[in-house]
């Protein structure tokens, strides 16, 4: 038997559950003439949901992650780079002899792919020159279909150049062939990209928030990948979705280890001593999911104790007494009773630090309510709070 779950990089087929809604809005917005911004926290599952939707859609699709992107002309560069990989060069050379600064292509034929560098010459603006003409190919190459361009952590072109936003809007609003993706995972700087009067992108496309996905319905594929391994895969998967409060990834990450452990025989002899005394299977008792997650969670704590530890290190301390306070009660962090309990003397301190945090991407807010992104982290902070406490 194969585990059914999986963590890390994009999912689809049976390891996709859910988003029927999120999946007919993308598909509407593909369909038409205008252009998608998709904001969510890190790892809730944009780049799954735009692959369900693209893969079927028999049409270019061209997906470029910022984030890895070092400069405008290495941006421009990748983005040609893409282009060439889409289309026959014979396409493409007509439009290429216009770029202001000529592009140098070097073919490798042992692994198929162009090196594009671009020659030293001159224009008034050098790098805006780049990305336009770049942005020009983009919209010339497209035959018939249309494209869709997928631009990954999209609030990082702000880090690259701050007057790359009014190039870019520039080029891309007279775009007829593309369909935009804009996803983004800092929810300020995406807001204040898409959503504010002054922004060169106020108004540029859809802008859609993704969420977590529903209890119930990631509560029923939990179960239905924990059937083979467990007995009682319902009451195991609310188990699951208890600890990791539906966030996709986590969620994901804890049932897989979960169904690991039910599907050994160490695991399982495990349990069924916990449980039973006798050494038989534990499948069929009485909290077998129970024990089960709760040795998933130790073991995934367990495993990142280095990594959280010097995460912890980088924090001010109010920020530490702010995560402190999360990891034992997690709703209202703004009430006067939370700073009271975490000794901070205003509100104030809290909101800003809470604001530091979700850009940092370690706390995420659901509508009015507060959480640190990672459960394990959570749990980790509590627990060696409570090892203070130990006396030998
Ligand atoms: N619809 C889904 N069903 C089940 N699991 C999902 C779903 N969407 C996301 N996941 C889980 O979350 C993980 C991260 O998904 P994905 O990479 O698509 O998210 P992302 O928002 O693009 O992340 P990043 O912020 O790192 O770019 C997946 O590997 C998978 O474990
Ligand atoms: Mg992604």
């Amino acid at each position: 038997m194969k585990n059914p779950f999986k963590f890390g990089s994009v999912v689809d087929g049976r390891h996709f559950a859910n988003r029927r809604e999120e999946i007919k809005q993308v598909k509407s917005i593909l369909n038409s003439e205008n252009h998608l911004i998709l904001i969510s926290p890190r790892r809730f599952g944009k780049t799954s949901l735009v692959y369900n939707v693209t893969r079927k859609l028999r049409r270019p699709v061209l997906h470029l992650n910022l984030q890895m992107v070092t400069s405008p002309e290495d941006f421009a560069r990748q983005l040609v780079n893409r282009i060439f990989r889409l289309f026959p060069f014979e396409r493409i050379k007509e439009y290429i002899k216009n770029f202001r600064i000529v592009p140098v292509l070097k073919f490798h034929p042992a692994s198929g792919e162009t090196h594009i560098s671009f020659s030293t010459g001159f224009a008034d603006d050098r790098d805006a020159a780049i990305i336009e003409d770049a942005f020009y190919l983009l919209e010339r190459v497209a035959s018939g279909k249309k494209i869709v361009a997928v631009f990954d952590e999209f609030q990082e072109i702000l880090r690259l150049d701050n007057t790359l936003p009014a190039v870019m809007r520039s080029v891309m609003q007279h775009h007829k062939n593309v369909n935009y993706v804009l996803l983004g995972s800092q929810e300020s700087l995406m807001r204040e990209m898409f959503e504010r009067k002054k922004s060169p992108f106020y108004h540029f496309g859809m802008v859609m928030y993704l969420d977590k996905i529903p209890e119930a319905e990631f509560r029923k594929f939990v179960a239905k990948g924990l059937e083979g391994v467990s007995s009682e895969p319902g009451n195991a998967a609310a188990q699951i979705l208890g600890v990791s409060r539906s966030h996709p990834y986590y969620t994901q990450q804890l049932a897989y280890r979960v169904w690991e452990l039910m599907n050994s025989r160490e695991g399982a002899k495990q349990m069924a001593e916990g449980q039973i005394g006798d050494g038989t299977m534990a499948k069929g008792k009485i909290g077998e999911g129970q024990m089960a997650v709760d040795q998933a969670v130790d073991e995934l704590v367990m495993m990142h104790d280095i990594d959280y530890e010097r995460l912890w290190h980088t924090f001010n301390n109010t920020d530490k007494k702010v995560l402190v306070g999360l990891s034992e009660c997690r709703r209202e962090p703004l009430s006067a009773e939370f700073t009271h309990k975490i000794g901070i003397a205003s509100t104030s301190t809290v909101f800003s630090s809470l604001k530091r945090l979700q850009t940092d991407g370690i706390v995420i807010k659901q509508k009015s309510d507060y959480e640190i992104d990672d459960p394990f982290f959570s749990r980790w902070i509590n627990s060696k709070r409570q090892q203070i406490d130990v006396r030998p």
